[in-house]
């Protein structure tokens, strides 16, 4: 099969958010202890945490990550969580139907996310609790000193605040499953005046409204609409979220579900900017698709985990090599949308249908999926370019017309470097030409694939069979890039460019 691309500084989507390569660490199954917090593991570090999975969290180059829920943080007090470790209650998560220790909570928290290097993307409960919680909890965080809950947090070890930026305003508020599940109406009056009361304490900070827990939800579209129209003033961003299963089993098909999200973001998109224009506002929402990922491993499993344990290994999930296709066109299909999408987290990190994995008292590794994210997220800076491409399409029972090419490229002017992400979804090798019209390429300086595995492959602890490896199936010839991408394959083209003038 043979395709063209071509790729135009005049084609700008927008820059990109470094936010877009966020994830999520819930308190649920494993995540947390038995996951980043281990202290009886070889390499756990003073403070109890595993340094083998901080040097994997650093690899991938997370920059935020959303805490502490997820469903979990909707029946969970932030009060727990602090003070003295010894005396932290023991309480009965009734998302997880597990017992959460709090022996990890928001200071030990923090000084992970330092040692990773990613800001804390905070959740506050909107189920049990409401805006009196949440304004308190940003004063503890973020008022300098002098306070009640500023000194508390003094007295706690931490002098300076925690400056927390970006925080969301409950947890998938939509859902039936919610602790304190609210219809639309309920949750925008709440949602309105907590995020009120939040920025009143601090008016730097930026708050999320949820939008509805997928795009199949009964209630999609009327409860963006009418959330949107209640505290649209008050609010920075809507949140979106979805996971991707394989229920028919159908390559073709599963691949295809990048198609589903690139959808689901126009339309909520729409929907905010219809409700910008009956308001009459200047103020722009954008989008923080803050829970995204593939689910659907682990999901017999779950069944036979006995309830009121401590960290249960729940959501499990061991991605294999069509996991790993279809995460690209995923990533690729956010960035198509980095105009409006601004943060993203993919849900979870470790463990938790995660991209990194422990063993007790064992190894940490790295599944499938965790390489696309990688790649992207430390190459996928700068502006991100449509390009125009011709290639053949195949359809399926959801969409006409599904590009057997998925891709998109990102120029960043400050490594003077364009890179290409590009996912061949056919099961024939591709001829790629690639040319630029307005962008003067000196070389390739990599290329790497992932392909020619079964798509049924997964890494195991002591075998990482699945990642990019390096090819020279490329040549540069009048101002074009040649290249093959070989069928069923996820492939990284960085070429450096001719500083822009
Ligand atoms: O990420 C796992 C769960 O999925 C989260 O707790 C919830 O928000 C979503 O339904």
């Amino acid at each position: 099969m043979k395709a063209k691309m071509s790729v135009n500084r005049t084609q700008g989507i927008g820059t990109v958010d470094r936010r877009l390569y966020g994830s999520f660490i819930e308190h649920m199954g494993r995540a947390v202890y038995g996951g980043i917090y281990e202290p009886s593991h070889p390499s756990a570090n003073q403070a109890g945490f595993r340094q083998d999975v901080i040097e994997l969290v650093k690899e991938l180059s997370v920059p935020l990550i959303r805490y502490p829920g997820g469903n979990f943080v909707s029946g969970f007090d932030w009060e727990d969580s602090i003070g003295s470790r010894n005396q932290r209650p023991k309480r009965l998560d009734l998302a997880w139907r597990s017992i959460e220790t709090n022996q990890v909570g928001l200071h030990e928290f923090a000084k992970w996310c330092q040692e990773v290097g990613a800001e804390i993307n905070m959740a506050v409960n909107l189920g049990t609790r409401g805006l009196d919680a949440a304004r308190n909890l940003v004063e503890y965080c973020n008022y300098p000193s002098g306070t009640y809950w500023s000194e508390k947090r003094r007295e706690h070890g931490q002098e300076e605040p925690f400056a927390i930026k970006t925080w969301c305003l409950g947890n998938e508020m939509d859902g039936p499953w919610q602790i304190g599940h609210k219809t639309a109406k309920e949750y925008g009056r709440l949602a309105e005046e907590t995020a009120k009361a939040m920025k009143l304490v601090d008016d730097s900070i930026e708050v999320v409204l949820c939008g509805s827990s997928s795009s199949s939800m009964p209630t999609f579209g009327e409860w963006e609409l009418t959330v949107l129209d209640q505290a649209y003033e008050q609010v920075d961003y809507l949140s979106l979220h979805q996971y991707y299963g394989n229920p028919t089993d159908d390559l073709k098909h599963y691949l295809a579900r990048s198609l589903d999200m690139d959808q689901f973001i126009s339309g909520v998109v729409a929907m905010c900017d219809a409700i910008k224009a009956k308001k009459h506002s200047k103020k722009q929402i954008n989008l923080s698709f803050d829970e995204w990922n593939i689910w659907y491993h682990s999901a017999e499993h779950d069944l036979t985990v006995k309830p009121w344990q401590v960290a249960p290994p729940l959501l499990e999930d061991h991605y294999n090599f069509e996991d790993a296709l279809l995460l690209g066109c995923l990533l690729i299909t956010l960035l198509k949308h980095s105009d409006r999408v601004k943060i993203a987290c993919l849900a979870q990190l470790v463990n938790v249908i995660a991209p990194i994995m422990t063993e007790e008292n064992g190894s940490a590794w790295r599944q499938t999926i965790y390489y696309p994210f990688m790649q992207v997220a430390t190459l996928g800076q700068g502006v991100a370019l449509r390009p125009e491409i011709t290639v053949d399409s195949y359809s399926t029972s959801d969409f006409e017309e599904v590009p057997y090419l998925e891709s998109i490229a990102v120029m960043n002017d400050d490594k003077n470097e364009l890179v290409v992400f590009a996912v061949n979804r056919g099961e024939e090798n591709m001829e790629l030409s690639l040319d630029f019209s307005d962008i003067q390429v000196t070389e390739v300086s990599d290329f790497s694939e992932m392909s020619g595995h079964d798509i049924k492959t997964v890494n195991q602890p002591d075998k990482e069979q699945i990642k990019p490896v390096k090819s020279t199936a490329y040549e540069q010839k009048d101002q074009q890039i040649h290249c093959l991408l070989k069928s069923l394959s996820w492939n990284v083209i960085r070429m450096s460019v001719v500083p822009k003038i």
